[in-house]
């Protein structure tokens, strides 16, 4: 009995032991972001398929299950119900014609919508019928739809919808239901002859999701084209839509269901070197009323990572009309707030130029979501450094106030004050920096590749004094904590 009762413990301590050491591990390496979405393994790129069902936010994204690189596309899929927390589900979409070519026949980036009306007449009870619209490279346009709540996928037996034209470089469909023409919209990337200068979004319809008639292109666009309808948020009355390219620039204009009419030049939704392949979730419903985008955060570095890619950080989107004309602005969701940790608070302090200045010197760690407004007085700069120590300075954001430039991380833009202040939001994560400025007019989204341990933090100005009218530092806490 007793050398029963101690192999049980041998046993539960070993158990204990190696689940402790394997739960730690999960999603800490050294440059796994903590609160955005990676994949386990593997690369990925694009966010694709961003559906709303239930309850559910599904994210598909463009993956090679088969290594590090880009190529062999699948769609990778994950389900969260508060866009923080991601469940991994299996594979949602592999090559077509089993195809075990590189690029050929692969599942290319797309969409995803409910089909509300059972147009591909799937559907099975209650539970309506997803439909997923992807590019097989060099294979058409295709469909792929669930009846189980984006569980498994079934590869739609009309497929292609729109054939392969050797001529034409088309991908990336993106679908949206127009309500006055009672349609579906498609808008997708081609190149429509040999010609460079005919790369464009074109615009097609349908009345039952198979059947697409092309209607208009709209020149000047290249891949994973998004078309969005937003209320202006100061003119509730007045609505407008909004043409995102791949890289994330936007034209405003007038859309009747098959033709586009620009109003704006084009403008740019994000000023970092990394946000790209941008996309919002369909079906958000009508008491939400968000319009939540994510980006593929392109180029990142993760030295050493079973992964290799990493989304930003979700956002909401708005459109308002200053003086100047329409823009939009953009701000972390605010389920970040699900994951706020401990909260480092200051008001109306005076910030003195000076070495031993450094107010916020108690502030430790690699993830946080900062909040600060800044009145710069008469300082000629004033900044962060974020993830220093003793023996590395490192990074900065600085806005030099003579030339009314912000910089971060090799970008810079000219931001204007507004009354002398300026308004900041930054999310940091273990390998990127995003910065929301006077209330989300600019962002930029930056990767980088912080010295592993260096977890200070300082807030400086020469030249003269700031005024800190508000600053809160929440730390983040890990979104995969919970899995540990
Ligand atoms: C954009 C893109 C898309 C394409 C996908 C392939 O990053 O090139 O146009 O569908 O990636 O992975």
């Amino acid at each position: 009995m007793k050398n029963i009762v101690i192999s049980l413990f041998a046993l539960a301590s070993v158990f204990i032991l190696t689940s402790s050491k394997t739960d730690k591990k999960y999603y800490n390496e050294l440059y796994r972001p903590q609160f955005h979405f990676t994949p386990e393994k593997n690369w990925h790129n694009d966010p694709n398929g961003l559906v709303y069902y239930d309850g559910e936010y599904h994210l598909f994204y463009q993956y090679n299950p088969k290594g590090l690189e880009w190529g062999y596309m699948h769609w990778g899929h994950a389900i969260s119900t508060d866009l923080v927390h991601w469940e991994h589900m299996p594979v949602a979409l592999y090559p077509d014609d089993n195809s075990e070519d590189k690029e050929r026949c692969t599942a290319f980036s797309g969409s995803a919508i409910v089909d509300d009306r059972n147009l591909l007449g799937k559907q099975q009870g209650d539970e309506k019928t997803l439909v997923i619209f992807y590019t097989s490279q060099h294979c058409g346009q295709r469909i792929a739809y669930s009846t189980d709540r984006g569980r498994t996928w079934v590869k739609f037996e009309g497929n292609p919808v729109i054939p392969f034209d050797e001529t034409d470089d088309a991908r990336d469909p993106k679908v949206l239901w127009h309500e006055p023409t009672q349609k579906y919209v498609m808008v997708l990337y081609r190149k429509t002859s040999e010609d460079d200068k005919s790369k464009g979004v074109s615009i097609y319809t349908s009345a039952n999701l198979t059947d697409w008639e092309y209607k208009s292109h709209i020149y000047g666009f290249y891949e994973c084209p998004d078309l969005i309808p937003m209320k202006v948020s100061n003119r509730p009355e007045e609505l407008k839509w909004v043409l995102f390219d791949g890289d994330g620039t936007y034209l405003i204009g007038n859309f009747d269901g098959e033709n586009f009419a620009p109003e704006s030049a084009k403008m740019r939704s994000d000023f970092g070197r990394n946000y790209y392949a941008t996309q919002s979730w369909s079906n958000i419903p009508k008491e939400d009323g968000r319009i939540i985008q994510i980006a593929w955060m392109r180029d990142g570095k993760f030295p050493n990572m079973p992964f290799n890619g990493q989304m930003s950080f979700p956002s909401e989107l708005s459109l308002t009309r200053f003086n100047f004309g329409y823009k939009l602005t953009r701000k972390p969701v605010k389920e970040i707030e699900l994951l706020h940790g401990k909260l480092h608070k200051w008001e109306n302090k005076k910030l003195i130029p000076g070495i031993n200045q450094n107010i916020v010197k108690g502030v430790k760690g690699d993830c946080f979501h900062i909040k600060g407004d800044f009145d710069l007085k008469s300082c000629s700069n004033f900044g962060f450094y974020f993830r220093n120590s003793k023996k590395v300075t490192g990074t900065e954001l600085l806005y030099d106030v003579k030339r009314g430039m912000l910089s971060v991380l090799g970008t810079s833009i000219p931001v204007e004050l507004i009354d002398n202040k300026i308004n900041l939001e930054i999310l940091i994560d273990r390998t990127s920096v995003e910065v929301y400025v006077n209330g989300g007019q600019y962002v930029i989204s930056n990767c980088f590749t912080p010295d592993a341990g260096a977890e200070g933090m300082t807030l400086f100005c020469t030249g003269g004094e700031v005024m800190v009218d508000k600053l809160e530092i929440y730390k983040v806490n890990s979104a995969w904590a919970s899995k540990k």
